[in-house]
């Protein structure tokens, strides 16, 4: 009965429970996936007794996702890219295993509900530049975007990402974000902004055109203000909620020995 869980402080509004749960219902298989409330304190002691409890691997969520590399003794490349790791596997010879599926997720959604999306036929524009944003970033660059664009309202966050990701990023001022989305085939929001109880995007979109492809990493609203206007524009969009499900696909497969299915289906559980 193999046991999986995710790690957090707090946990208790993950929805990663019952994304897990419901896979294992519909897959018939007799294992478990639990919320797990670890103070950062205790984060290293934790992770040295799971794999003794009989767990297989683990999601990590804030405010470990940067901490957790530290403790790993193998981290992807695409995690130390990134700088931060969402799923651990506990593996049989004692070694954890730490990799990042944000960006997995972020194009995997995309993929599904826009399977016409060229990335590397225009410029992606990308408001924001947090934790999110970087895992962005790898997943665009990968592949095969020509140029990515880049714009936050603290700059040196931007320039920091440049720095760590490479020439086919270009910086832009926070004034200039509505500039920057002139001719970009893709647009992201990977701001906070939008979130329901927070104040909507205050990006110019009117230079976004019909056929470009938005998506905000928001998902509460599903629809964004970012999202409606960009759709009023002609812009083909996809939801933020399906990069969720999909960057869980790969520890369950991991975990429990079967290639989840990200459908309607699932999306209503997470609805609900
Ligand atoms: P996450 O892991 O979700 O990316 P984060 O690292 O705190 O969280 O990043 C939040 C992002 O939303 C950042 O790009 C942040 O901009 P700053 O780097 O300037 O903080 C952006 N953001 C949040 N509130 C904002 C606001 N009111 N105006 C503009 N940008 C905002």
């Amino acid at each position: 009965h193999p046991l999986a869980g995710v790690i957090g402080w707090p946990i208790a509004h993950s929805r990663s429970p019952s994304l897990h749960g419901h896979w294992l219902q519909r897959y018939g298989i007799t294992g478990y996936y639990v919320p797990l409330p670890v103070m950062p304190e205790h984060l290293a002691e934790v992770l040295r007794v799971m794999p003794r409890m009989g767990f297989v691997g683990a999601n990590v969520t804030i405010p470990h996702k940067e901490s957790v590399l530290a403790l790993a003794d193998v981290v992807t490349d695409r995690a130390a890219l990134i700088g931060a790791a969402n799923t651990l596997i506990f593996r049989a010879d004692g070694k954890i295993h730490a990799d990042n599926t944000d960006g997995y997720g972020f194009i995997a959604n995309i993929r599904q509900h826009a399977p016409d999306w060229r990335p590397e036929q225009g410029p992606a524009a990308l408001i924001g530049a947090g934790g999110a944003a970087r895992a962005v970033v790898a997943s665009l660059l990968e592949s095969g975007v020509p140029e990515l664009r880049i714009a936050n309202r603290t700059r040196i966050r931007a320039e920091q990402i440049k720095a760590e990701f490479g020439a086919k990023l270009v910086v832009y001022d926070w004034a200039e974000a509505g500039n920057m989305i002139e001719g970009a085939t893709t647009v992201v929001n990977a701001t906070s902004m939008g979130m329901e109880g927070k104040p909507p995007l205050r990006v110019p979109l009117d230079a976004l055109s019909p056929g470009t492809l938005a998506t905000d990493l928001v998902y509460t609203p599903l629809i964004t203000p970012f999202l409606a206007e960009a759709q009023a524009r002609g812009c083909q969009i996809v939801d933020g909620l399906g990069m969720l499900l999909h960057q869980a696909a790969p520890g369950f497969e991991r975990w429990f020995g079967q290639r989840p299915e990200v459908d309607a289906a699932l999306r209503e559980v997470l609805l609900a």
